[in-house]
């Protein structure tokens, strides 16, 4: 499905919408980081993508999950971006398009399932669910760094 989509609107500060949204979607991820012992997380990296298991025995922590992982998949619907100071995130919303975000939210947690086509995506995805791991592990002295980049794909061996 073919989204219509204008980044320039999209992100634009002076929609009050869009700012709200915005206010509200980074007071979700610090309490999140602010909770990240509260958390936690399995990653398993496939030739795909990725999968992830996200839980908490917190039922607070469980709502902040269920908010966050859909409102962001939104945003990379929407080309609404986040963190533009981090390389890692600008790459992820520059191939949003390439990217297939499935998510179940669970009773404890949320389990996500992210792949791309696009083999030289892949490694974003991988680079991302470790980012969340090392959120998950150090909260926000993760997040005040930006995330390690994955390397370029090294070109195949004959
Ligand atoms: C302890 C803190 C956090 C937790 C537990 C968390 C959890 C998650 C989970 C489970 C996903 C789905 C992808 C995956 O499982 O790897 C996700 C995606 C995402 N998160 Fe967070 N997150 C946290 C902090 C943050 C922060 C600080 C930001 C931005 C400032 C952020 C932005 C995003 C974005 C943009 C996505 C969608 C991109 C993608 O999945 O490719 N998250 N997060």
């Amino acid at each position: 499905m073919h989204m219509h989509r204008n980044r320039h609107h999209c992100t634009t500060p002076r929609d009050p919408h869009r700012h709200q949204r915005h206010e509200h979607d980074k007071a979700v991820f610090h309490a999140l980081l602010d909770r990240h012992q509260a958390i936690e997380r399995t990653l398993e990296k496939r030739p795909d993508g990725i999968r992830s298991l996200t839980r908490s025995d917190d039922p607070e922590v469980v709502a902040l999950l269920h908010d966050h992982v859909p409102s962001m998949h939104e945003r990379l619907l929407q080309g609404f971006a986040l963190r533009r100071w981090d390389p890692l995130y600008v790459a992820i919303f520059e191939y949003a398009d390439a990217i297939d975000m499935d998510i179940r939210l669970l009773p404890d947690g949320v389990e996500v399932t992210e792949t791309s086509q696009d083999p030289s995506v892949v490694p974003l995805l991988h680079a991302h669910g470790e980012a969340v791991d090392a959120f998950v592990r150090a909260g926000h002295i993760a997040a005040s760094q930006p995330a390690p980049f994955p390397r370029p794909t090294q070109p195949q061996e004959a």
